[in-house]
């Protein structure tokens, strides 16, 4: 296990580039599988989620060329149905293969995902959709198993607005004769850079980005270009690494548009934030402002950024409080912060966050990626040196850690 030392208290100071979205690019990667002609993608970030994800594709057939810049992915021909158990347990989203597979073959073959350390992550939406549009699905020795002759499109209510099932149910569509709707839909940005790239494809499918899509299936879909979005996550953890050093970040390659639950709640504590086109400039000086924080579906505030700004709110004047409402076990990161001198309590699914003046360093170890990005954070901000142990975590959603964070002041260097 590779681990961190980190020096804290260095103001940081400069610019930092956000890179392309490691939740974009998963569903992008998996529907590169619909197309009848190689698809190149652009921005792509090389992490180790999205090195997961070129490892199904090539499992099932399809041929990735990587030339550093863009990733190319030629899956006319496929030769496989099936996900691995490590691949499945290695990384959730492997789950994004079943939409297309069924399109394209009829046929798709997953592991039951098992627990997950932020919560239980049921499939029961991807499944009931998938069955709507007339799939035969099994659950088989631990594999869900997923069969159909033709497709036909149908009118599907999802009972949460998941991320992942509006994905899956958008490129399984692809394959559906006539009509779906995708009715209480997850409407992140994310959606609309998938569906931006089926169009591209040639799909015909409008809507996303509000609760209804509506997908016309069995258009003839090929290869595309497509660049993908910036990391709306990854720069929001920058924005409070300014905030958490006192320093003055300018980030690039924003969307501001996606960014503003992130930006009104680091204003609302107190810093400087200046918008532009593509970049979001954030200054801070002084007291932290504590808050109210309560996780909700896009356009509310992301639980991605959850425990990155549960991180701030430990050095924050007075008492904030946290509400966790998508995920049921999503404040691992709680006692890691606590070891630092963090005084957080927990009740139920809100913990109340009593700030204090200063962190201390500590050895301290991530337990997922976005609890690992909170604890990055705090020590950044901390009066001594940190060990942050697990950094593999990390590198599942952030490319170029170390290097980015060096080149505007950072002191931290990786230890094996
Ligand atoms: C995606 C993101 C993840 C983010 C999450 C919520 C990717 C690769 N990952 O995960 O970073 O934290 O969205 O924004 O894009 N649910 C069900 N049944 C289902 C599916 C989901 O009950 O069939 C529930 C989940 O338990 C959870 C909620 O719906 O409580 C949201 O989950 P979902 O949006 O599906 O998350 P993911 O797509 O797994």
């Amino acid at each position: 296990m590779n681990r961190y030392l980190i020096n804290g208290k260095q103001r940081l100071e400069g610019q930092i580039t956000t890179s392309g979205s490691k939740n974009a690019s998963l569903p992008l990667l998996a529907a590169t599988l619909l197309g009848m002609g190689e698809s190149t993608l652009k921005k792509i970030p090389r992490l180790s989620d999205v090195e997961h994800m070129v490892q199904v594709l090539k499992s099932l057939g399809a041929k990735v060329e990587d030339d550093g810049e863009t990733l190319s992915i030629d899956a006319r021909v496929l030769t496989g149905i099936s996900v691995s158990e490590e691949c499945m347990r290695q990384m959730r989203a492997s789950n994004l293969i079943l939409g297309p597979l069924l399109a394209r073959l009829g046929e798709a073959r997953i592991p039951l995902p098992g627990g997950c350390r932020i919560g239980s992550r049921p499939m029961d939406q991807h499944l009931k959709g998938l069955a709507a549009l007339g799939v035969d699905i099994q659950e088989t020795h631990g594999y869900i198993e997923a069969k159909v002759k033709r497709m036909r499109g149908a009118d599907i209510y999802f009972d949460v607005p998941s991320v992942g099932a509006t994905e899956n149910l958008m490129m399984a569509a692809m394959g559906a004769d006539g009509t779906t709707l995708l009715h209480n839909a997850a409407r992140e940005p994310e959606i609309i850079d998938l569906q931006n790239m089926l169009t591209a494809m040639g799909g015909k499918i409008i809507g996303a980005g509000t609760a209804t899509i509506r997908i016309e299936g069995r258009q003839p879909l090929w290869g595309t270009e497509y660049t993908v979005i910036p990391d709306r996550i990854e720069a929001g953890t920058h924005m409070l690494a300014a905030v958490m050093t006192q320093g003055d970040l300018e980030i690039d390659n924003v969307i501001p548009e996606h960014m503003s639950p992130i930006i009104a709640k680091t204003k609302q504590c107190g810093a400087e934030v200046t918008v532009n086109n593509s970049s979001i400039r954030v200054k801070h000086t002084g007291a932290i402002n504590p808050m109210e924080i309560k996780t909700l579906s896009y356009p509310g505030f992301p639980t991605d950024m959850q425990p990155q700004f549960m991180a701030l709110m430990t050095l924050a004047q007075g008492t904030s409080v946290v509400t966790e409402t998508i995920f049921e076990n999503r404040f691992q990161h709680v006692d890691e912060l606590r070891r630092m001198g963090a005084k957080i309590s927990v009740e139920g699914r809100s913990a109340i966050v009593h700030g204090v003046e200063r962190l201390e360093g500590a050895f301290v170890e991530a337990t997922d990626l976005r609890a690992g990005a909170a604890l990055f954070l705090a020590a950044l901000a901390a009066e001594e040196a940190s060990v942050l142990q697990n950094i593999e975590y990390i590198f599942r959603g952030y490319e170029k850690l170390e290097e980015k964070y060096q080149a505007v002041g950072g002191k931290l260097q990786r230890m094996v």
